[in-house]
């Protein structure tokens, strides 16, 4: 059983997917505490629901970055939590916080990495007018939405999308892959070899229906389809 701590800004939709697949058994894990930066966070209320510990830690009442990662290295150094999960987290966590926890931080980014980092991917990838979208969970280093690639989910973009279709049907499968990524941790599947991840006994790929077209790579597993 891993211990999480996970970091939320917004509606939690992603919070919420690592908490079903928990609650249903297919992640041995347990999440010690939810952070937002904003209290106005619909997931504090997902945390709430689910009797889960959490803490608002607003950026806006801290001296300085280093002021705010300092209090933020308090909580999850006091919850003994394994891992950082980055969950819609919209601050950028500076060097002081990831040499901390090296390795131990996952982040998820609505887009194909390294295609279309920073903000608004979605709307990034539709307006360039790329042909194929989706989302990656990678481990978080000290460049933005750089790290190690664990997962990745690819689907075609239909010709009349805008951000907005394309954002809602990429975090249907974020909602997929950022479970399935944290239940391989858990079962401490996953090894670094530089930039290069690699998950014990992962199938190379899964694929979704012919009506809901999706490439996954590693395989996503039959409980978290
Ligand atoms: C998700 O789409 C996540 O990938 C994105 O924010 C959304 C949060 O949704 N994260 C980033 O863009 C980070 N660069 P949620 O609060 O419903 O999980």
């Amino acid at each position: 059983m891993i211990s999480l701590a996970v970091f939320i800004s917004g509606s939690g939709s992603n919070l919420q997917s690592i908490i079903n697949k928990i609650e249903d058994g297919s992640i041995h894990a347990e999440i010690k505490v939810v952070v937002s930066n904003n209290p106005e966070a619909y997931g504090l209320k997902r945390a709430e629901q689910h009797n889960l510990h959490s803490v608002v830690l607003e950026h806006t009442r801290f001296a300085d970055r280093q002021a705010y990662e300092r209090e933020l290295l308090r909580i999850v150094r006091d919850f003994k939590t394994d891992y950082v999960i980055l969950a819609g987290f919209m601050r950028i966590l500076s060097p002081y916080f990831i040499h901390e926890f090296q390795n131990r931080i996952l982040n998820i980014h609505p887009a194909l990495l390294p295609s279309f980092p920073g903000l608004h991917a979605q709307a990034q990838a539709a307006d360039y007018g790329v042909k194929v979208a989706g989302c990656t969970v990678h481990f978080v280093d000290e460049k933005m939405d750089h790290g190690p690639i664990l997962i990745q989910a690819a689907l075609p973009v239909l010709p009349s999308e805008d951000g907005e279709s394309l954002g809602k049907r990429i975090l249907k499968w974020e909602h997929k892959i950022y479970p399935q990524a944290i239940s391989w941790l858990a079962q401490n599947r996953v090894n670094l070899e530089g930039r290069k991840v690699i998950v014990k006994n992962a199938k190379t790929f899964f694929l979704g229906p012919a009506d809901d077209p999706v490439l996954i790579s590693p395989g996503l597993e039959e409980k978290f389809f």
